[in-house]
C-alpha cells in the first residue's frame, strides 16, 4: 500500500485546524507541504513559520519540499520548524551531495525532487545517500495541474536502479495524482504519492486518502 501525503498547498488556509484535523483522523502517514520562492518556480507559498504551526497541531510526518534555490540558507530553520524529511532540487543544487550531507547532519531524512524533464538516470551517483526520490509529475509551482504521462516510465527506471543497488528509496510522485491515475503510478513503482487537489477539493478528504490508500 502506497503512503498518502496529502499536500496541504490545497487546503483551507481559512481554516487550517479544520484540514489538521481531518489529516490526524485520516489515512495518511505523511503530509506534504510545498515551500516556493518566486525564483526557482514562479510562485511564492510559504516558509519555516507556517511550517511551525502544522507542526503543532498535526500527528503525522512532516514532508517538506523545498522549491528553492539555495535550500543551504533555509535547512536550518527548517529543522527547527519541525521538518522530519527535507527535500531539495536536483536542478536547484550545484553542490547537491553537500546539501543531502547538510540535511542528514541536521538529524532528517533527505530527498531529491526532479523536474519532468530531469532524467532519473542522474541520480545515479546519490541514490544510495538519500532517503526519498520526489519525481515531479507536473512542472513545479502551482496545484491542480494535469499529471504528464512520461514520468510513469521515469518510475519504473527509478523502481529499476533502486532495486538492482538493493536500496531501501522511496518513489514520491507529486502532481496531478488522481483516484483515476494512482494505481499505474503505483505499479510502476512508487511508495509514496502526493495528493493535493484531489484530496482537498473532494466531498470527504478523508474518505478520498482512504480510496487513494487502497488502491
Ligand atoms: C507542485 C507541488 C505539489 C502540489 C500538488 O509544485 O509540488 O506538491 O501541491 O498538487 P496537486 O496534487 O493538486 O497536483
Ligand atoms: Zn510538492
Amino acid at each position: 500500500m502506497p503512503i498518502i501525503a496529502p499536500s496541504l498547498l490545497s487546503a483551507n488556509f481559512l481554516n487550517l485546524q479544520a484540514d489538521c484535523d481531518m489529516l490526524n483522523a485520516s489515512a495518511a502517514e505523511w503530509y506534504h507541504l510545498d515551500v516556493m520562492d518566486g525564483r526557482f518556480v514562479p510562485n511564492i507559498s510559504f516558509g519555516p513559520m507556517l511550517i511551525d504551526f502544522f507542526r503543532k497541531a498535526t500527528s503525522k510526518v512532516c514532508d517538506v519540499h523545498l522549491m528553492i534555490e539555495e535550500p543551504e540558507k533555509y535547512a536550518e530553520a527548517f529543522q527547527k520548524a519541525g521538518a522530519d524529511i527535507l527535500t531539495v532540487h536536483y536542478e536547484a543544487c550545484t553542490h547537491l551531495h553537500r546539501n543531502i550531507q547538510q540535511i542528514k547532519g541536521l538529524g532528517m531524512k533527505a530527498g531529491v525532487a526532479v523536474n519532468p524533464h530531469t532524467p532519473v538516470a542522474l541520480l545515479k551517483d546519490i541514490l544510495a545517500d538519500i532517503d526519498l526520490v520526489c519525481l515531479m509529475s507536473v512542472n513545479p509551482g502551482f496545484g491542480g495541474q494535469a499529471f504528464i504521462p512520461n514520468t510513469l516510465s521515469k518510475i519504473k527506471e527509478l523502481r529499476q536502479m533502486i532495486d538492482e543497488r538493493g536500496l531501501k528509496v522511496d518513489i514520491e510522485i507529486d502532481g496531478g495524482v488522481t483516484l483515476e491515475n494512482a494505481k499505474s503510478i503505483v505499479e510502476a513503482g512508487a511508495t509514496v504519492l502526493v495528493a493535493g487537489n484531489t484530496v482537498f477539493k473532494s466531498k470527504n478528504p478523508r474518505e478520498t486518502i482512504q480510496l487513494l490508500k487502497n488502491i
